[in-house]
């Protein structure tokens, strides 16, 4: 298991987060990465205590990933998903074998979760700076999401500007907001919780739970 105390102050991280950042700055999005608070917020907005499958999308060097990993069961897997090779490479280093990487674009998380033998992620959550990539590819990413997440899942996007939560708001309706305040900038977090699906098997038999009957048509 790595040694979460040790790793938070690896000066070698935060150097390579600052050259990731000069290399490719509208994907990148910030010049040092989150602080230990919003790594707590994270943690206690996206419910990741109970959770079986988590994703996350936009790991950076690995603060939030790491401490989604002290934080999620024993049992459950987290996949990252990173689009810059050096931060993906950094990644791959960690030793805890719960964790998986996939080098690529978050919309690309379908293909990412079948390459790791993953289900429906319960958790998605996201770091990916909405308001420097363009409007289609962040639509794109959204939906993708949406579409992954186990009914019943949870998707929780942190940003410095509100950008994630107009295009979230289009397709997913209104989200629940809070704001982080001991970051630099301060970070708000957008929450969308998906709903339950209406259709339930029970012996074998499909029932429509919102109607209380069998559904005649499967
Ligand atoms: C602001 S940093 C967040 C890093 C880390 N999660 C943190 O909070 O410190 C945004 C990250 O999103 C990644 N990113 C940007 N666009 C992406 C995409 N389409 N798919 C996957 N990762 C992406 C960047 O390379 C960068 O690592």
């Amino acid at each position: 298991m790595i040694n979460l105390q040790r790793l938070r102050f690896q000066p070698d991280r935060r150097l390579a987060f600052l050259q990731g950042f000069l290399k490719y700055p509208h994907l990148v999005g910030s010049v040092i990465p989150s602080s230990r608070f919003l790594e707590r917020r994270l943690i206690d907005s996206s419910g990741v205590e109970n959770a079986r499958v988590v994703v996350e999308l936009g790991p950076g060097t690995g603060g939030t990933t790491r401490a989604i990993m002290q934080s999620m069961p024993r049992e459950a897997r987290l996949l990252a998903i990173e689009i810059n090779p050096q931060f993906a490479s950094l990644l791959n280093s960690e030793s805890d074998p719960r964790l998986s990487v996939y080098h690529g674009s978050a919309e690309n998380i379908s293909e990412a979760l079948a390459v790791n033998d993953l289900g429906a992620p319960d958790i998605v959550v996201s770091g990916i700076p909405f308001s420097t990539i363009s409007s289609h590819l962040g639509r794109r990413i959204i939906s993708k999401v949406w579409d992954s997440l186990a009914p019943g899942g949870r998707f929780v996007a942190y940003q410095f500007r509100d950008r994630v939560a107009l295009i979230g708001r289009e397709l997913l309706g209104n989200p629940q907001v809070e704001v982080e305040f001991l970051n630099v900038p301060p970070m708000r977090f957008y929450r969308w919780d998906k709903p339950l699906d209406k259709v339930k098997k029970i012996n074998g038999r499909k029932y429509n739970t919102a109607q209380g009957e069998i559904a005649s048509n499967f």
